[in-house]
């Protein structure tokens, strides 16, 4: 694969994010959005406490996640994520890099562990990305996801603590 430059995100990336987005909103099977999802609200969720990377290939931003903390206060030393890589780039390691990437800047940010608060269960991607990524599936949603072609499906909340800087690779 070409060179993949993970980087901060600006506003300048903002259409190119937003176009990801939603391609990878608009099947209904892996994020908790529809097609009502607005730009804006997207741009708060993506630019706002949230700190945003983009996965750019030569000058084409093809992935992007957001890091930050997943609760205020007392709950503010773990950290959640959310990650998306364009529907044709897919399949190729660019999530995995996002992760791994997201990881090293959680533990550098001091976060003790990153929680997904809401994977949907038949998303087979991020599952398996996730699970090699040393993450545990901690709890189930009974039905939590209206999946655009299966109906009703479990959501998965994932966890990996940060304590141990070695273990970010699948043993
Ligand atoms: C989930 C997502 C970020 C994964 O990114 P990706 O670039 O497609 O994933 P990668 O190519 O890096 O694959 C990561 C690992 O998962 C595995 N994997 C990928 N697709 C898989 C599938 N359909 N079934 C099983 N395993 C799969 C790969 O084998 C790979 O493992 P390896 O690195 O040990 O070989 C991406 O598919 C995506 O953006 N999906 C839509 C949005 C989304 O679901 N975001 C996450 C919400 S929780």
């Amino acid at each position: 694969m070409e060179t993949l430059r993970i980087r901060p995100a600006t506003v300048d990336d903002l259409e190119s994010m937003w176009t990801i987005f939603r391609a990878v909103i608009a099947p209904g099977d892996a994020l908790p959005f529809d097609e009502d999802f607005e730009r804006d609200t997207f741009r708060e969720h993506w630019f706002g406490t949230h700190a945003a990377s983009v996965a750019e290939q030569g000058d084409e931003v093809i992935g992007m996640y957001k890091l930050g903390a997943n609760h205020a206060g007392r709950g503010a030393h773990i950290a959640s994520a959310t990650y998306a890589v364009a529907p044709a780039m897919q399949g190729r390691g660019v999530g995995r890099r996002l992760v791994e990437h997201s990881l090293a800047r959680a533990r550098a940010a001091g976060f003790r562990g990153i929680q997904f608060n809401y994977v949907v269960s038949t998303n087979a991607a991020a599952v398996e990305l996730y699970r090699r990524l040393g993450f545990d599936i901690v709890g189930t949603l009974p039905g939590a996801f209206r999946h655009q072609r299966l109906g009703w499906v479990d959501a998965y909340v994932m966890f990996r603590a940060l304590e141990r800087p070695e273990s970010d690779v699948e043993g």
